[in-house]
């Protein structure tokens, strides 16, 4: 396809490997760092999990990128529309539909047989627009650097409240490197879930069709296709609540029994109800992300939320680089 061209800026895995084989020995709390959720398998059971009626995220973030008027008034025309953990293209979709002649498109994604299918979709559906789809993780704030270029206004999209999945002072620190990347005076539209009543929150991380739970379990299978590893998925349980103190959902794996698993030439031990944490998801207010943004070097120009109010669209404007 002509109008578009592959990067592949995936990083080292031998490191990668050593830091999943850290974080599974820690005797405090396991964990694995969430973006391993995301393989081939993991980013169609997302896909999936934003179709469902207990994820009220995406439909409600769906429904604010309807508001096509505010984002037309708000962001430039002739943009470069640049996406942090593009997923599917149903919501960038929407956005190009409101802006004003949007002339390149730069996905970038971490999973990258997804990326590749829904890159070359994407570019045959809009075919006047030029397509840079980039594998790597978005914090690898020098390769990017290299392909965002600061011809046209740049703008940047991170939706679905991915930004949740890290710890405000991560959070922090990847706004701060967003605002290297796309430069001073140009944009920043992020999408933010609202804090809200809990029982409803929880529900969208237990739902009832028990694909999240299928979401979450498969992080393991992932973990022994890159490192060799032994997890057996049936000896774990899928587990997720709202931690009122840290204001987060938490999603843990839960060891069905005493057990042993091999990864690499290491031996983890698991007691019978030990957890493996695998993901973060933060719940914001209103007020705390305005905070955090302009903590980050923004600007908040403008914000739009949906008729039940569970979720935010912030447009930030880079004012520090
Ligand atoms: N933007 C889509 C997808 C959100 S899911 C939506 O709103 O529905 C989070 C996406 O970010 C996934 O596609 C995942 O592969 C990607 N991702 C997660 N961590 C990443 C990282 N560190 N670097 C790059 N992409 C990442
Ligand atoms: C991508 N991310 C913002 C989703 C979330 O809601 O934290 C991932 C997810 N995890 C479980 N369900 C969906």
């Amino acid at each position: 396809m002509e109008n578009l061209n592959f990067y592949n800026l995936k990083e080292d895995t031998v490191l990668e490997d050593k830091e999943i084989i850290e974080n599974l020995e820690s005797s405090s709390q396991k964990k694995i760092n969430s973006k391993h959720l995301y393989d081939e398998i993991g980013s169609k059971l997302f896909e999936k999990i934003t179709n469902l009626d207990d994820y009220y995220p995406t439909r409600s973030e769906l429904e604010i990128l309807e508001k096509k008027n505010v984002f037309k008034k708000n962001l430039p025309e002739s943009a470069s529309v640049i996406e942090f953990g593009s997923g599917s293209y149903k919501k960038v979709k929407k956005l190009l539909e409101a802006l004003n002649n949007p002339k390149e498109y730069i996905p970038i994604d971490i999973s990258y047989e997804f990326l590749k299918t829904n890159a070359k979709a994407f570019a045959k559906k809009f075919p006047k627009i030029n397509v840079k789809a980039v594998c790597a993780d978005f914090n690898q704030i020098q390769s990017l650097k290299k392909i965002v270029q600061h011809k046209s206004k740049n703008l940047g999209f991170f939706p679905g409240s991915t930004i949740g999945n890290f710890v405000p002072d991560e959070a922090q620190k990847l706004l701060k490197k967003f605002a290297k990347i796309l430069g001073k005076d140009n944009y920043l539209v992020i999408g933010v879930d609202i804090r809200k009543d809990k029982k409803l929150m929880e529900k969208a991380y237990n739902d009832s069709q028990g694909v999240t739970a299928e979401f979450n379990k498969n992080i393991l299978k992932g973990i022994n296709k890159k490192t060799g590893a032994k997890f057996k998925t049936e000896y774990f349980e899928h587990f997720a609540y709202f931690n009122d103190d840290e204001k987060r959902i938490e999603m843990h794996l839960i060891s069905k029994k005493n057990q042993i698993v091999n990864i690499s030439n290491k031996k983890i031990r698991f007691d019978k109800g030990e957890t493996i944490h695998t993901e973060n998801s933060y719940k914001y207010s209103i007020e705390e992300f305005k905070k955090l943004s302009i903590s980050s070097g923004y600007k908040v120009i403008d914000f739009v939320t949906d008729k039940n109010k569970y979720f935010g669209v912030f447009f930030l404007k880079v004012i520090q680089t």
